[in-house]
């Protein structure tokens, strides 16, 4: 019900995903929210102001010049008349005018004028996104309060082009509105969390490592569900592709050691969900320079040695935080196995789930888990990752306020 009565300013932008707005605007609408559409000229290439206005049962705005939406509503209005403004696509050239105060046409002017919050769904190719311009404007507006959600990894649009970039889907943007407007119950107020995601990447040589699939995905959206229930949030980050979610402390890391650094380094505290798939090993002694190859030469051996148990060294720390939650990926035995290592870790649950490459769930935006506690197992269903993270913070929140 968050979204009941509440007025959504949606500015679409010129990207392809534009047609994705459409559903976007109707899934708004059905949980009680009010749509008001700007449009964009390069968005009107893409999709209709006629189907815009249709589904948002609005006037579509779509000039700063306009002589009777000026007399009627005005910019100024228009910018500040909401509870939120989306922007959903948020193209790089929106961005770029943002980060940079340009206001030449209806929506930048809009986003200099506002004070309201706001959200942006960028989707651009990845090239686009992955441009060093791209990264400072996002860095800049991430500095300046805004929040994104997405963009997510995959298949774009443009055939042959994969990575990060696709705008996140519509339900999934609705649920960042939802966070963002929440005012709900904050019942980890005043507790400080540490959540690790992401994977490691352990050297063999300054230019080669060793990784595995994790996406960083679950974390990510761990991270911000405690966030969203009033918990002060450290993210100790292995790398991925994913952005950093909006409002927490992020530490990016690279190796186990410094995920285990960096955590130690956080403590005290409340609450630590460990979910990075820390590398087990890395090579005992990594190279200072690129390992050639030489013709006729013995193909080179790695030795590895033990990486760190950053669970275990968190479940049996003098400053123990009051909760401690691990996952275990597992591909076989995933309830005996996700047991002992309850035990063994001293952890509080283990959130289970079975990664064998048939589920998808490496990398993917799905996650099936089980919750192993003393008290038992409980399944929970095939879920979106942010829907096991709201759970999964839930769960944290009536479990703290009871020890
Ligand atoms: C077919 C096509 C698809 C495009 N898709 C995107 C996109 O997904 N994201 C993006 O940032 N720009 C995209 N562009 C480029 C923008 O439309 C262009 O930068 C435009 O100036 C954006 O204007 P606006 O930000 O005012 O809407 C695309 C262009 C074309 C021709």
């Amino acid at each position: 019900m968050v979204l009941a009565g509440k007025r959504i300013l949606l500015i679409i932008s010129g990207g392809i995903a534009a047609y994705k707005s459409l559903d976007l605007i109707r899934r708004l609408r059905e949980r009680g929210a009010s749509v008001r559409p700007v449009m964009t000229a390069g968005a009107q290439q893409f999709i209709t102001p006629l189907a815009v206005g249709a589904l948002a049962a609005d006037h579509v705005f779509t000039d700063l010049f306009s002589r009777e939406d000026e007399q009627d509503v005005g910019h100024i209005r228009l910018a500040r008349d909401c509870d939120l403004v989306l922007i959903a696509p948020a193209t790089a050239d929106l961005l770029a005018k943002m980060a940079n105060g340009l206001a030449d046409d209806l929506a930048s002017t809009i986003m200099l004028a506002t004070d309201r919050p706001v959200l942006a769904a960028p989707a651009m190719n990845p090239k686009m996104w992955a441009h060093p311009a791209t990264r400072r404007n996002v860095e800049t507006l991430r500095g300046d309060g805004i929040a994104f959600v997405g963009p997510m990894t995959g298949e774009m649009a443009e055939s042959g082009e994969a990575g990060a970039g696709r705008m996140a889907e519509p339900l999934d943007i609705v649920a960042a509105v939802e966070r963002r407007l929440d005012n709900g119950a904050k019942p980890l107020a005043g507790k400080k969390a540490i959540v690790t995601s992401g994977p490691t990447h352990e050297p063999i040589d300054p230019v080669r490592y060793i990784a595995n699939r994790s996406s960083g995905r679950q974390g990510h959206a761990i991270a911000a569900a405690l966030a969203a229930l009033g918990a002060d949030v450290t993210l100790v980050s292995g790398p991925v592709s994913i952005p950093d979610p909006a409002g927490l402390n992020v530490i990016h890391v690279e190796r186990a050691e410094e995920m285990r650094d960096a955590v130690l380094a956080a403590l005290p505290a409340d609450i630590a969900v460990m979910v990075a798939a820390v590398a087990d090993w890395r090579v005992a002694s990594a190279s200072d320079q690129k390992i050639k190859k030489h013709p006729g030469e013995s193909i080179p051996t790695l030795a590895l040695t033990e990486n760190p148990d950053i669970l275990k060294t968190v479940g049996h720390h003098t400053q123990r935080p009051k909760l401690v939650i691990g996952f275990a990926a597992e591909t076989q035995d995933v309830e005996s196995n996700a047991r002992a290592k309850l035990e063994r870790k001293g952890a509080d649950f283990i959130v289970a789930n079975d990664v064998s490459p048939s589920t998808g769930i490496m990398g993917g935006t799905r996650n099936r888990v089980k919750i192993i506690s003393h008290d038992g197992v409980e399944q929970w269903p095939d879920l979106d990752k942010d829907e096991v993270a709201t759970r999964l913070a839930a769960l944290i929140a009536g479990t703290i306020m009871q020890r």
